[in-house]
Order: structure tokens, then C-alpha cells, then sequence
């Protein structure tokens, strides 16, 4: 199937998934799951949420599909994940070794993208995906992250965690 095609099948999926379930929890377990599924090239699919009232702030590792990784917490002065999280706009990274700010999760991620998750315009946090594959999320890839991102916040916003 071309990608923009599954692309497209997928934002229907996922936008049928949010009215389906009652929680942004449960549509945060299984989003991913689908995501690491269907998308050949999605090798680890996580949420960092922030702390709540964490000082300094902090993400913490929330439902995630793919290795375990070492960072399950994250200041925001640390890491694309803290970088994404602090300005409030999405990261890509094409390659990750040419990309000081990079924290290692798997020495086989070629190339990640953060998109933040925002609740009545906060960040409140994060959509990370890493690839085995360089340069894996083009433009139609970041559209997608980035809506199902969205659909995370409005989940939150409507339903509560
Ligand atoms: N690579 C991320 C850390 C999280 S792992 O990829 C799951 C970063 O640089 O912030």
C-alpha cells in the first residue's frame, strides 16, 4: 500500500478510536499499539507526559510500544523530548547521530520525531516515535503524528485522563 494511502486509513482509524473510547488513557494504550503496528517504520511509539507539579519539570514515560528505554524520566533542558516539550513545537530529526541534543533509547533509531501534546494551549505532554530508518517522517508522517497528537489533547480536554 503507498504511504499515503496508509496515511490516510490510519487517520481514520485513530480518529474513530477517540470517539470509541472513554478515556485519553485508553486512547493513548491502544494509539499506540496501532501505530507501532501499522507503520512499518514506527520501531518505538511512546508518550512523555509532564509530572504534574513537578519542580523542576519533568516528562515521564507514559504508554509506550516497542524496548524498554532508559530515559522513562526526562528534564526539559534534556534530550528532542525536552527540546519539544519546551518550545511547544514538533522536532523532526533526520539523523539522530549528526543531533547533539539526542538522547539513545535504541542504538538502531536512525531518525525521531517529538510532537507536543497541548491542553486548552498548554503543553501538557508528548508523542515520540524513533526509526530504524533514516529521514523516516516526511511531511505527510509529521501530519499524521501531529493530528493524532491532537486528537490526544481534545481527548483530554472532553474526557479527562
Ligand atoms: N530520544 C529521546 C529520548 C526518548 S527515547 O527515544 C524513547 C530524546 O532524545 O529525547
Amino acid at each position: 500500500m503507498p504511504v499515503a494511502d496508509r496515511v490516510h486509513e490510519l487517520r481514520r482509524e485513530v480518529s474513530d478510536l477517540a470517539l470509541a473510547v472513554p478515556t485519553a488513557h485508553e486512547l493513548m494504550e491502544t494509539m499506540v499499539k496501532l501505530l507501532h503496528e501499522r507503520m512499518l517504520k514506527y520501531n518505538w511509539v511512546g508518550f512523555y507526559m509532564l509530572e504534574p507539579g513537578a519542580q523542576p519539570p519533568m516528562l515521564a514515560l507514559g504508554a509506550f510500544e516497542g524496548a524498554m528505554t532508559p530515559h522513562t524520566r526526562i528534564p526539559l533542558n534534556q534530550g528532542i523530548c525536552g527540546a519539544a516539550a519546551s518550545s511547544g513545537q514538533t522536532v523532526v530529526v533526520d539523523d539522530v547521530s549528526k543531533d547533539s541534543r539526542y538522547l539513545a533509547c535504541s542504538l538502531e533509531t536512525k531518525s525521531e520525531i517529538v510532537v507536543p501534546v497541548f491542553v486548552h494551549g498548554e503543553v501538557v505532554g508528548e508523542l515520540d516515535i524513533d526509526s530504524h530508518f533514516p529521514a523516516a517522517f516526511t511531511a505527510e508522517h509529521q501530519e499524521l503524528v501531529q493530528y493524532c497528537a491532537m486528537l490526544v489533547g481534545k481527548k483530554l480536554e472532553t474526557a479527562g485522563r
